[in-house]
């Protein structure tokens, strides 16, 4: 027996990278997915890969950063899977550049889609869970949600993830007597394709700033890169009754990063 079996989730962003690495691992444990993404491809690739390996997924295209569209999706893994115990709010995208030269468009994409997506996932999943018994609401957070650290994404990611921490709180507080439990897990670099243009970013970004006071880049303990399953097994810890006492919590998983 898995510890989710019995369960069904939704993952945003689960054409790939972390998402994807959530949907095969809650999968395992048991629990049917809902992998929702932007990109239709990706996420049928996803659910074909869980289903091939044994588990249980669903696909639907859906911008996180669309209301209908988020309403559309959850109603619909609520009525495939009979409910809505687990929701992994993980979609996310990033911009660069320095804010002097942030567009007013580029900063609203970034925060439309971390954090007024995690709202409205959220909110969605919550309407559902508050009438049900209750769940496990887990945002994807990062290191830039407490530190600022020498990453390249721009201030605007930054802000973004900060405010991902904080309405994650706002959801474990004002629902713990709901039965509603929710964390952020907070990653260091990843090894995915967002991680990997953060840190090509990274070295771009600083030697365009070589007349400023150079960036204190410091160095992740472990240093390396996170394997995205290392990031979904806390996922499906969080998700599972075994983190019972676990709520509104900031979980890193940074291989050090926030330590130093
Ligand atoms: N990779 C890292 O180093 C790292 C570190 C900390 C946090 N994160 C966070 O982890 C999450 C996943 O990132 P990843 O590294 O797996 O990158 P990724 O690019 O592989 O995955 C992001 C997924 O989100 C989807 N997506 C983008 N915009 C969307 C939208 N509007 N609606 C629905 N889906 C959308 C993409 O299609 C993609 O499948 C993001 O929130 C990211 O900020 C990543």
């Amino acid at each position: 027996m898995g510890k989710l079996e019995g369960k069904s989730a939704v993952i945003t962003g689960g054409g790939s990278g972390i998402g994807r690495a959530c949907a095969l691992k809650l999968a395992e444990e048991g629990a049917r997915v809902m992998v929702a993404d932007i990109r239709e491809d990706i996420a049928r690739e996803t659910a074909d890969l869980v289903n091939t390996a044994g588990g249980s997924a669903l696909f639907f295209r859906c911008d996180v950063s669309n209301e209908a569209e988020v309403e559309a999706m959850t109603a619909k893994t609520i009525e495939q899977f009979g409910g809505l115990h687990i929701l992994v709010s993980n979609a996310g995208n990033l911009t660069r550049g320095g804010i002097h030269e942030t567009s007013l468009a580029d900063w609203e994409r970034v925060i439309r889609v971390q954090l007024t997506g995690t709202f409205l996932c959220a909110r969605a999943a919550l309407r559902h869970m508050i009438q049900h018994g209750g769940g496990s609401i887990i945002t994807m957070g990062s290191v830039s949600s407490v530190v600022i650290g020498a990453g390249g994404s721009a201030a605007s990611y930054k802000a973004a993830k900060g405010g991902i921490l904080q309405l994650t709180r706002a959801i474990a507080t004002e629902y713990a007597h709901r039965g509603v439990r929710a964390n952020c897990v907070c990653p260091g670099a990843v090894a995915t394709d967002i991680g990997k243009h953060t840190r090509e970013d990274s070295v771009h970004w600083t030697s365009e700033i070589k007349d400023e006071p150079r960036q204190y880049t410091p160095q992740a303990p472990m240093m390396r890169a996170a394997d995205p399953m290392e990031i979904a097994n806390v996922v499906a810890f969080l998700a599972s009754d075994e983190s019972s006492f676990m709520t509104g919590s900031a979980v890193m998983v940074d291989g050090g990063y926030t330590a130093i």
